[in-house]
Parts: structure tokens; sequence; C-alpha cells
């Protein structure tokens, strides 16, 4: 069957309500075996309208985590880029066929975003998650680092600090330093493997600092936390009583294990949601990142009026970029089940491998984003250590691209207590994800 026909038949499928009927069947009931195309490593289930096991090639394309990381280590042949975080799999063929009417229509006059875009932008938020995204007050941003400079710009105006915990996602530091302000690092603290907030540091810092701004990752890159209600509330009333605006980062939201939860911080209550501002994207969950396209919101009507004001471009997106989010909303319910079991999957490979088979790297299951923080503090030490003036991360970076071809990100990116670790994308197939974890296993027992 040709490429093209296969595509054909699958939309049919899906069109027929195939996927549905076979989805009950098959993708949540009976789990499919992967072993046929990643031997051994346990059980997925998945539609059949997309194959998430299909062995992508991205080599040649132009794009940052294969070319980009590809040629940027020569002459080591990295086979496996896991840093950047984006992901290896053919994206949902309802995005590819809308991208492709629209392309067919040979003219690019100005154009604004499909006329139900925002409508599937609160019916994925309410259907998912239960979350009234407020239509009147979600204002498009290119990427979501774009829509926090501009929130940071119209509340910060004074370049006061901005508190983040860390270990935490390294383009915080970037956004905050671009917008010419600082950060101050509240370290998470590692109790029974899980990371937990200082809550008491977190207040101490920001009545000792000229603090305005806090932000929020939710689940957390790269802990890959989803935090409780709980635990949101303590930050939330820390801030609120303090007169801190809270931004939460959101755009993992799509990404949670089984085992666990995400809850937007906005369904906290009134005082949460009225205290803070949400960003989302299809960027992560559909891998829509070179479209750049994401939104973010508020229930704060002044807030968002003064974002709008005083610190936002127009909020003008690229036609595609909306095309491309538009049919993932709409049309990406079982694509987003299929690839969180998937990468559910991973992860407990994952675990699985490093308790058994590579014990110098220490993982238990995060709960969400496709991002796992190894423990690799074994590792380094067999390496006998950083030389002085190299970071710990760069000399593992460099063993497990030179030794094994794994781009794995140092734990330094992403703060001062990232020391030891480094940070590996799970957004990739069972069978290139066996194959890294072997050749990193290689590797190491031949230190
Ligand atoms: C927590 C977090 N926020 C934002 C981004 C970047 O989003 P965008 O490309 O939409 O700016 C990433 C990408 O890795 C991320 O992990």
């Amino acid at each position: 069957m040709t490429e093209k026909s296969k595509l054909n038949r699958r939309f049919f499928m899906k069109s027929a309500g195939a996927t549905a009927l076979l989805g009950s069947a098959i993708g949540s009931g009976v789990a499919i075996p992967f072993s046929a195309s990643a031997k051994g490593m346990g059980h997925t289930s998945m539609s059949v309208a997309y194959d998430l096991n299909e062995d992508f090639n991205r080599i040649g394309s132009g794009d940052a985590k294969w070319d980009g990381i590809r040629k940027a280590n020569r002459p080591h042949d990295v086979k496996f880029p896991m840093g950047v975080a984006d992901m290896d799999f053919r994206t949902l063929p309802h995005i590819t066929e809308a991208l492709q009417k629209r392309l067919n229509h040979q003219n690019w006059g100005y154009e604004g975003p499909p006329a139900d875009y925002l409508d599937n932008i609160v019916a994925w938020n309410k259907t998912r998650y239960d979350q009234g995204v407020p239509k009147g007050n979600i204002v498009n941003c290119i990427g979501v680092l774009d829509g926090v400079l501009s929130i940071l710009r119209s509340f910060n105006p004074g370049g006061a600090k901005v508190l983040i915990h860390t270990p935490g996602y390294s383009g915080f530091f970037s956004v905050i330093h671009s917008a010419q302000f600082m950060e101050v690092e509240n370290p998470l603290k590692l109790v029974d493997g899980r990371y937990e907030v200082d809550y008491d540091l977190m207040a101490e810092q920001i009545d000792a600092d000229d603090i305005k701004v806090f932000l929020l990752c939710n689940p957390q890159n790269p802990t890959g936390n989803c935090w409780t209600a709980d635990e949101m509330k303590k930050m939330g009333d820390i801030c609120n009583s303090r007169g801190v605006l809270v931004v939460a980062d959101e755009i993992h939201c799509d990404f949670v294990n089984k085992h666990s939860k995400y809850i937007p911080y906005a369904s906290l209550g009134e005082e949460y949601a009225m205290n803070s501002f949400t960003l989302k994207s299809t960027s992560k969950s559909f891998n829509l990142a070179a479209h750049r396209t994401g939104y973010m919101f508020t229930d704060n009507t002044e807030y968002m009026d003064k974002v709008k004001s005083e610190g936002h471009q127009r909020g003008l997106l690229h036609t595609m970029g909306t095309i491309a989010a538009n049919a993932a909303y709409k049309h990406g319910a079982q694509y987003m089940d299929d690839m969180r079991s998937y990468i559910d999957g991973n992860s407990h490979f994952l675990e699985k491998f490093c308790a058994e088979n590579m014990k110098d790297v220490k993982y238990k299951v995060h709960e969400g984003t496709y991002l796992a923080w190894l423990d690799c503090s074994a590792v380094a030490k067999k390496l006998g250590g950083a030389e002085e003036g190299q970071r710990v991360g760069d000399l593992l970076k460099a063993f497990f691209i030179e030794k094994a071809g794994v781009n794995v990100n140092p734990g330094e990116n992403y703060g001062k207590n990232g020391v030891g670790y480094m940070r590996m994308n799970l957004g990739t197939t069972h069978a290139k994800l066996h194959g890294a974890l072997n050749a990193m296993k290689t590797a190491i027992d031949a230190l």
C-alpha cells in the first residue's frame, strides 16, 4: 500500500467512526505488544489511525534536535539526540490534511485564525481538564516564552526579580534575562525521590527580595512534578498575600503519566485565577513548535488589558500555525490519549532499565511532561569528576555523546542544584529509547 493510500485509509477509518470502535477494542482495551518493533520492552496500546512505533526519519529536515545537534557534535555520530524538547513522531494526520488543504489555496493575503480557533481552545481545556478558559481573555503569543516575556514586561517595569523553582526550565533563565530581569532560584528539595517546595524559603525570598512575579511550571520541567492542588494553593497563598503575580506555564499539561493528574493552577479558586496568567500551546502536545503558535489567558480582564496595552506585541499569529493548532485540538483527543500511554510506557521502561541494567543512573517514573530527570552522579564519579572550570553536566554530556551517541542535557542548565543530573527527552519511539539505553549501558559498563 502506498503512503498516500495508507493515509487515506486511516482517514476513512476515522471519518467512518472506526477509530472510536477499534479504539475502544484495541486502543484502550487490549494492549498491543510492541515487542515486534522494540524487543521485550513491555506493552503499550494505541489507536489504529497512526503508528507511534513508526521509525520516522527527521534527518535532513533542518530541525534543531536531529540536524542541529548532530552537526554541532561532529565528528561524533549522535544516533540518539534526546536533548531538545520536541518529539520524533509523525504528526496527527488531520493536522497535515488541514495544512495541505490551505496550501492548495494559493493566495496568502492577510488572514486571521480559523473561525472556531478560540472555541476549540476552550473546548479542549473544558473537556479534558474541566478548566473554564475565558474566551474573551485569550491572547495569542508566538510561543509560550514570548507570552511570558510580554507579561514580565508589563508587570515588572522596574526590573524586579522573578522567582523560579530549580531545577527549572532553562528557557526561563534566558527569557528573564532577555527582559533584563534577574531570577531568584528557589531550590526544590528532593524528598523520597520526589521534589518538594520549601514554602518557608519561598516566603522569605519574596519578603527579602524585590520579587513581583513567580513563574510556576506545571507540570514541571525538568523534574516532571504535577503539582497537587494543596501544593499550588500554598505557593499561591504566599504570592497572593504579598502582591506577587503568578504566571503559570502549563505547556506540558497534556503529558501526564497514568498514576498522576494535572490540575490547572487557575482552577484552584477565584483568588488564584484572578492573580494569575496561564500559558499553553499545542506545540508540545502535538509537536508543533515550528509553527510558533501559543496562547495565554487570565480571568482578570484588567490584567489582560495591561498586557495588551503595555507589554504585548500585537498578538498576530501565522495562519498555518493556527490551522495546525486548530486541527490538533479539534481532532487530536485520541491521539493525545495514545501519546500519553506511549510516554507512560517509555517512563516505566526507563525506570526498569535503570533499576535492572544501568544502576549508575537513577530514575523514578515521573508524573508529567515527556522529560526524564536522571541522576547520573555515580557515572560522573566513575569518570573521575569534572576538571577545574568544567561543569559536571558537560563532562557527562561529552561522555554520553562520544561513547554512546546519546545527547542528553546537562543538569546545570536547569539551575545550581542540577549538578550530577541529566535531562533525557522520552518523546521518541520505544525502539529509539531502547537503543539509546543499551548504548549508554555499554558505555558505562566499559568504565
Ligand atoms: C516549560 C516550558 N515552557 C516553554 C517552553 C517553550 O515554549 P515555546 O517554544 O512555545 O516558547 C518549553 C519548551 O521546552 C518548556 O518546556
